[in-house]
């Protein structure tokens, strides 16, 4: 499919080219012929399953043939501009590196029967908001359900001390009033009672630049504060072997805490907050490499990695994402809650955030994305990665 993108008509001629050149299609695969099908009669396996995937994209409605041209094929407007769902039970490789696999297709089909360990899920499952993004939204009555559903497979698989990071809006509210759904905290409850998680921390993503809201009830209402920050609700299946860490997102001292491990640490006794607080000569005076960052985590909405591929996906007439992570905190967390080696998934993965992070930390990953039109944005960010391919969007499996 990404060698149509630019929806310029290809003859297959070129297209058997490009592959070639791509090194998607092994040296002199394309002269072999094997005996094929009742006849017997010899053909190319290779071009034959490109041409079995251009038929299936066409009956898909994401490709056309160009009329009356033989074997020149383009991608459809649809392809190109309305986001696609992937039917049902269809689920495709996207585009892929050493490290991940990037799947369209519904989470519910390209999790149903996995069978690997998973370290890590870092998600951002869509919504149940009144007005739903361009991708949709989940009905609040429904909501509880469909989140258990999504993560159940992955829990299955997750291994001891393995974590979930779930990123939810606080931002429902009950029918014309200023009070919030209690949604999210039932989804952490659901997920402690009916998957076995524990809830083991709930971090605040501050993000100064959040567009104010909500606006009928801070702008016109007045009668509450702006939004200024997002839960990401941290789980795991067994926390006393957690291998999250704090050692590997140490952030700098400042000056101040410098000088005082220079200087030997406080050089007073004091007591505060009635005695659960004490300070000794010598307190905070050990070296150390960094500070333990706090679970108020300071990241913007925007950043150069989402600038990019929103030019890409622009330039190539795709529809822009609107609810995405900045990397910098996919990055942050990613490093925390997982080893390098270890294995992150994101079932929603939108434009993939969450697996650039852990393609950047040399984590391995694999994320579905039900949209189309994403997963051919999200590429952009992949392409100079060891063993980036993209020229495969042919079915991997039918489930
Ligand atoms: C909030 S966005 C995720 C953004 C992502 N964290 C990022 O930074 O790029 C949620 C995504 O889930 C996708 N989605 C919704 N339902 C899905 C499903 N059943 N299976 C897979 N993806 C789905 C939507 O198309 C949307 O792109």
């Amino acid at each position: 499919m990404a060698a149509y993108s630019r929806g310029e008509p290809l003859r297959n001629d070129q297209l058997y080219k490009s592959l070639s050149i791509d090194k998607v299609i092994p040296e002199g695969a394309l002269l072999e012929r094997v005996p094929t099908g009742k006849d017997r009669a010899l053909h190319n396996p290779v071009t034959r399953k490109i041409r079995w995937a251009q038929h299936s994209l066409r009956a898909l409605g994401l490709l056309e043939k160009v009329p009356g041209e033989r074997g020149v094929w383009r991608s459809t407007a649809k392809a190109r501009g309305e986001l696609t769902p992937a039917p049902r039970r269809t689920v495709l490789l996207g585009f892929s590196t050493k490290l991940g696999l990037a799947l369209w297709g519904d989470c519910a089909d390209v999790f149903k029967g996995f069978n690997e360990p998973i370290h890590c899920c870092l998600t951002s499952p869509p919504y149940c908001i009144d007005r739903p993004r361009a991708y949709g939204g989940i009905a609040e009555s429904l909501y509880v359900d469909f989140i258990c559903r999504a993560m159940e497979p992955i829990v299955k698989n997750l291994v001891a001390g393995g974590t979930i990071a779930l990123n939810i809006t606080q931002d429902v509210f009950l029918k014309g009033l200023p009070a919030r759904s209690l949604t999210p905290e039932r989804v952490v409850i659901a997920l402690h009672e009916k998957l076995g998680l524990y809830k083991v921390d709930s971090l605040v993503w501050s993000n100064a630049s959040k567009a104010p809201g909500p606006i009928a009830w801070a702008s016109k209402e007045r009668v509450l504060l702006n939004t200024g920050y997002e839960p990401i609700y941290i789980f795991s299946n067994d926390p006393s072997r957690m291998f999250a860490s704090n050692q590997r997102v140490l952030q700098p001292h400042t000056e101040r805490h410098l000088k005082l491990i220079a200087k030997g640490g406080e050089n007073r006794t004091g007591v505060y907050g009635d005695g659960a607080n004490k300070i000794y000569p010598g307190s905070f005076g050990a070296p150390t490499e960094g500070r333990i960052p706090r679970n108020v985590l300071q990241f913007g909405g925007r950043c150069h990695s989402q600038t990019e591929v929103r030019r890409f996906a622009k330039e190539q007439g795709l529809p822009v994402h609107g609810a995405t992570f900045p990397l910098a905190l996919a990055k942050f967390l990613i490093e925390y809650l997982t080893r390098p080696g270890d294995t992150m998934v994101d079932n929603f993965a939108g434009w993939f955030t969450g697996p650039l992070a852990a393609e950047l930390t040399g984590r391995r990953w694999l994320a579905s994305e039900r949209m189309l039109q994403y997963v051919e944005g999200a590429r952009r960010r992949f392409m100079g990665f060891a063993g980036y391919s993209d020229a495969h969007l042919l079915p991997e499996w039918e489930s």
